[in-house]
């Protein structure tokens, strides 16, 4: 879901719904805006996409300089028109926009409709207007003082977020209040926009950075009154908080397409550069100290085991991070899904890193395992208190604010709500920490380290490379796939999660059922679904799995399978066998999944393009699901 709200001088509408289509990337079902004019508020909602939303608008006059807009992901009740934000109170005077969940709605909804209040919806958002009514109809008595805002619209506002149970960021305006925008935020994102005479809220940066790019990134248990004077923010009881907008570190044009036809095309051809930004990052010309991570020995002093925890695309990179660290550093290590850890942990174990790996840092599953993980070891002996590492794009989110140290990945925005080029920066992460690991508990030698990290430097050329070899090839298969429903993706070792990655990409963008497999497990199930109508695309890299892919995927050429081999340039072996080759760079398999990764994302992208589908936005996927 995303928000933004804007107060000044210029024409509210617009900017809101600029600023909505800037967040488009985040995912959403439906959408809609409100704004104040003439002493009314004037709501206009949508379901499906923006422009059904901006065609409505186009009916109504709207030259209002106070609003706020939303779109939202469907959770508490169908993507429809009616449950579409902004909700109204039942007086229609307050307009409030909101992400999250509020976990005690029913409660408040009983007791609101007992007062009379009348619900339109099925979401947990409505009873925020109806509370914020009833503070203002009656303020509770005796009256509370009105500490340092002089402001009832505000007052009320914080009176009903004070009743508020959950995770949110929220919106608000009033019909009565024309000058007054009310922010909060309580753990969902949200930023606040300082321009000249205009104020801005956003849950992200690229809905506002057009117009500005001094912002303050609200902390949990802050709330911001926006009016055309200035911001002024507040912690959940009223006292007024000082604090300075920052500089952001982003140019309209990086929320531009560049002149690709999708953000997830372009997003594909920057990852040289992302990999190139790593490399710097964590690599030095310093013998003594070739890693630079900064990473306090706290971190690895005695480590005994690792458990990463993720969810999506990031899970699939921590696969190959426990490999790493595995092979590398001979550390014992676990992947979980950050949803299912929740509430089946493994037993405690000592000295133990916590990984948490998203590269937005707000998925909501992430972020509530690493603190069930934080909670449950603090107060313990020293072997069992918590360490924890945080590995994102963005290091200024909620994950950074929740754990100790953080690796950034160096990303860049992504928009394609399908993680591309943030996985092979999450790749590149845990290359530079299982070779710190490995560095320092000795498990490699300095020459090996030098070695490995030499080729590291060779890969930007080799993506470059294997991006350009591609690109006739796969427009042509994608042709041929326009119309098939099933493909299977099969690789082993460090490349099996590069096959369900594969698959997920697929299953994303384009609609169609993949499923990833070990390639040595698809004689036990998945080789009943073959036939000349089910794709088989296998990552066959020279190393100790090779001849073991290539005798795998010979398994489902007998069963009449389309084999598509993702293999080494000028591989003679693999051309007799395979139908269709998607060659990659001959390095060394430790660093293949950095390339094999790539055939596979183009793949995806090229079929979901042909089939005519929304790449950067699929349906019912969100960017940041900031939702349980
Ligand atoms: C959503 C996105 C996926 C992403 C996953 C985890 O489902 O659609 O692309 O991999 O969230 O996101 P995170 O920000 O935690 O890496």
């Amino acid at each position: 879901c995303g928000i933004v709200g804007y107060i000044g001088t210029q024409a509210a509408t617009e900017i809101l719904l600029s600023g909505l289509e800037k967040l488009e990337y985040r995912g959403y079902d439906s959408a809609g805006i409100a704004t104040i004019w003439e002493g009314e508020v004037n709501c206009v909602r949508a379901k499906g996409k923006l422009h059904n939303l901006r065609s409505k608008l186009e009916a109504v006059e709207a030259p209002a300089q106070i609003g706020i807009g939303h779109t939202r992901w469907a959770t508490h009740g169908k993507p429809e028109e009616y449950n579409a934000h902004p909700h109204m109170d039942t007086a229609m005077r307050v307009a409030v926009v909101q992400n999250g969940i509020i976990e005690n709605y029913r409660e408040l909804r009983q007791d609101l409709k007992q007062k009379g209040y009348v619900f339109r919806s099925q979401t947990d958002t409505e009873v925020i207007p109806h509370l914020i009514a009833e503070f203002l109809k009656n303020p509770p008595s005796p009256p509370l003082p009105l500490l340092h805002s002089s402001s009832p619209f505000f007052e009320a506002v914080r009176q009903a977020v004070n009743k508020l149970e959950g995770a949110f960021a929220i919106a608000c305006v009033s019909a009565d209040f024309p000058d007054e925008l009310i922010a909060i935020r309580q753990q969902a994102p949200l930023v606040i926009g300082f321009g000249q005479g205009e104020f801005f809220c956003a849950s992200d940066t690229p809905a506002i950075v057009s117009h500005t790019r001094a912002v303050l990134t609200l902390e949990n248990g802050e709330m911001a009154r926006l009016t055309p004077l200035g911001v002024e923010i507040y912690n959940f009881a009223g006292d007024r908080l000082k604090k300075q907008p920052r500089l952001l570190n982003l140019s309209p044009m990086m929320v531009e397409k560049q002149g690709f036809k999708h953000f997830m095309l372009k997003e594909i051809y920057e990852q040289p550069g992302v990999v190139r930004a790593c490399l710097e990052a964590y690599f030095t010309n310093d013998p003594s100290s070739p890693i630079n991570l900064s990473l306090p020995v706290e971190l690895y002093v005695d480590l005994e085991q690792i458990q990463i925890l993720a969810c999506g695309t990031s899970w699939h990179a921590a696969l190959i991070g426990k490999y790493l660290i595995e092979q590398l550093a001979g550390i014992p290590t676990q992947v979980h899904y950050a949803s299912e850890f929740r509430y089946a942990p493994s037993p405690l174990t000592a000295n133990t890193l916590t990984i948490g790996v998203t590269q937005s840092g707000e998925t909501a599953d992430t972020l509530a395992a690493l603190a069930m993980e934080k909670e449950r070891r603090s107060g313990r002996e020293l072997k069992y208190q918590p360490r924890l590492l945080g590995i994102t794009n963005r290091p200024e989110s909620t994950l950074g604010e929740m754990v100790s140290q953080i690796i950034d990945i160096h990303g860049g925005l992504e928009i394609g709500v399908a993680a591309t080029k943030t996985f092979i920066a999450q790749l590149m992460a845990f290359y530079a920490l299982a070779l710190d690991l490995a560095y320092r508990r000795q498990t490699i030698s300095p020459d090996q380290l030098e070695e490995i990290i030499t080729s590291l430097r060779q890969i930007p050329k080799e993506i470059e490379a294997t991006l350009e070899r591609q690109e006739n090839l796969i427009e042509q298969l994608a042709h041929d796939f326009a119309e098939t429903t099933d493909f299977i993706f099969v690789g082993r070792g460090i490349n099996f999660p590069i096959a369900l990655e594969g698959a997920l990409k697929l299953k994303e963008i384009s609609y169609i059922h993949a499923e990833g497999y070990p390639a040595g497990e698809m004689k036990h199930g998945p080789i009943a679904l073959l036939d000349a109508k089910v794709p088989v695309v296998a990552i066959a890299m020279p190393g100790n799995v090779y001849e073991k892919v290539i005798s795998n995927a010979q398994e489902a050429k007998a069963r009449d399978s389309r084999l598509i081999g993702v293999t080494p340039v000028n591989d003679g072996e693999a051309a007799e066998i395979f139908n269709d080759l998607l060659p990659v760079s001959n390095v060394d398999e430790l660093l293949s999944p950095i390339l094999t990764v790539i055939p596979l994302q183009l793949l995806a992208y090229h079929i979901a393009a042909r089939r005519g589908l929304d790449v950067d936005q699929p349906r019912n996927l969100a960017k940041s699901v900031t939702v349980e």
